[in-house]
């Protein structure tokens, strides 16, 4: 962290951060959301309006995972960017964003093995780092909206892998023709990218299964052709060593973070633009209780990490502000408080101002309590009009 940023970090979320080239007026970052909204993988009004809604001035966004092939989906009516069509549906969304001066990077993804033969071309088996099933422990949401086992994958073969790592490319390239300021690897929740790192999902005996760096090879091959597409200022990563969604699981996931994080402080300057982390607290059956070994296994990666650390996963205001001011990250995203607060950025601005209450009259009291009121995740998108918002603040937040 730069002594600016250091200096600054003390006003927790609400104080400037300099990501790389992107100057951040506040460290509220809107984490990726799958949102099953697109049709035919095309982006609608609605991705217009869910992203611009959720813009501010300096403030980071990171799309949904948008599906770098035809064959990475895992979900229904999820966007793409690898064809023309695509990239002209995108210029609207980057375009509604950058007009309110908010910095927006595009998630590129694939599912591998987390998909079902119906989301494949000529019903073909989903692909993978392995042959072997998702275990029906686990469900795949169904075109028709009900419930199904993941397909049994099929295994990757080597000229395979080099495709899947061109298409990472293309489709940064066309994130960038699309107008994003960047892109952000899925390399987290048990998709394609973390079936590859995590050892209990590969068991691969060519150079890129077997001994961590092995398994992490795949990875930074796409980290590498993407940087040489576009540069490593505008490449951010995502993992999450300890998260066992859809059976990713490490025998050993800090020696695996502590890995990856080696490579990624020695790669040649500028580096990427930043790394972020889900932590275990999120879990696809809701939050769980912060474990005293997660918080060891942060400080870890913390130390480990020279760059810029977003940190995700069962944050509210209050534990989002202290890991700004600890230095436990550099940035926080937030998920479902984002989706049902459009506004977020704006309702812990107001949350804050304490002395409110005290000082004025009821009315004033009455809108403080209004705007203070931070929503929780029901899936709601409903916040209150822009004119009670208290002008220092929008002025504050440049809307
Ligand atoms: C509806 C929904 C969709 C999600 N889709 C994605 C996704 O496409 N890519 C991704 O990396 N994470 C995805 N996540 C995880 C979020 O980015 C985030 O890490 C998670 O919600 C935890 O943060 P929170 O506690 O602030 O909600 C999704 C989460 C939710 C609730």
């Amino acid at each position: 962290m730069s002594k600016n940023n250091l200096e600054e970090s003390s006003k927790g979320l609400l104080s400037n951060y300099q990501l790389g080239r992107f100057k951040l007026s506040h460290r509220i970052v809107l984490a990726p959301m799958t949102r099953c909204r697109a049709l035919d993988h095309l982006p609608q009004a609605a991705h217009i309006e869910f992203y611009s809604q959720r813009a501010t001035k300096g403030g980071f966004l990171i799309t949904e995972g948008v599906g770098i092939a035809d064959n990475a989906f895992g979900f229904p009516h999820c966007p793409g960017i690898y064809t023309e069509e695509q990239v002209e549906a995108w210029k609207p969304v980057s375009k509604a964003v950058h007009d309110k001066g908010g910095v927006i990077f595009c998630q590129l993804w694939h599912v591998g093995r987390a998909s079902h033969t119906c989301y494949q071309a000529d019903e073909m088996a989903p692909v993978s780092a392995t042959g072997r099933k998702i275990s029906d422990h686990w469900t795949i949401l169904m075109p028709d909206a009900s419930k199904a086992t993941f397909s049994w994958p099929r295994v990757l073969n080597a000229k395979e892998i080099e495709l899947i790592i061109e298409q990472f490319r293309r489709s940064a390239r066309n994130a960038i023709e699309a107008g994003f300021d960047g892109v952000e690897i899925h390399g987290a929740h048990g998709y394609l990218v973390d079936q590859f790192l995590k050892d209990s999902i590969n068991d691969r005996t060519d150079e890129y299964g077997g001994p961590v760096h092995n398994r992490c090879r795949f990875l930074f091959r796409i980290i590498a052709a993407i940087t040489e597409e576009i540069g490593g200022d505008r490449v951010g990563v995502r993992i999450s060593p300890l998260i066992n969604h859809l059976d990713a699981t490490d025998s050993d996931p800090l020696s695996l973070a502590l890995y990856i994080i080696q490579q990624l402080n020695n790669l040649p300057a500028p580096g990427l633009c930043y790394l972020h982390l889900t932590c275990p607290r999120f879990t696809a059956g809701g939050d769980v209780e912060d474990k005293e070994e997660y918080a060891n296994y942060h400080s870890c990666i913390r130390k480990a990490f020279r760059g810029t650390l977003i940190s995700s996963g069962g944050y509210s205001r209050d534990s989002g502000m202290a890991a700004i001011v600890n230095g436990e990250a550099d940035l926080v995203s937030y998920g479902r408080l984002f989706l049902s607060n459009p506004d977020l950025p704006l309702r812990f601005a107001t949350a804050g101002l304490h002395f409110i209450p005290t000082t004025l009259l009821w009315g004033i009291l009455i809108i403080h309590f209004s705007i203070n009121r931070i929503k929780t995740y029901n899936g709601s998108s409903s916040y209150l009009p822009k004119f009670i918002c208290p002008t220092v603040v929008r002025v504050w937040l440049g809307k």
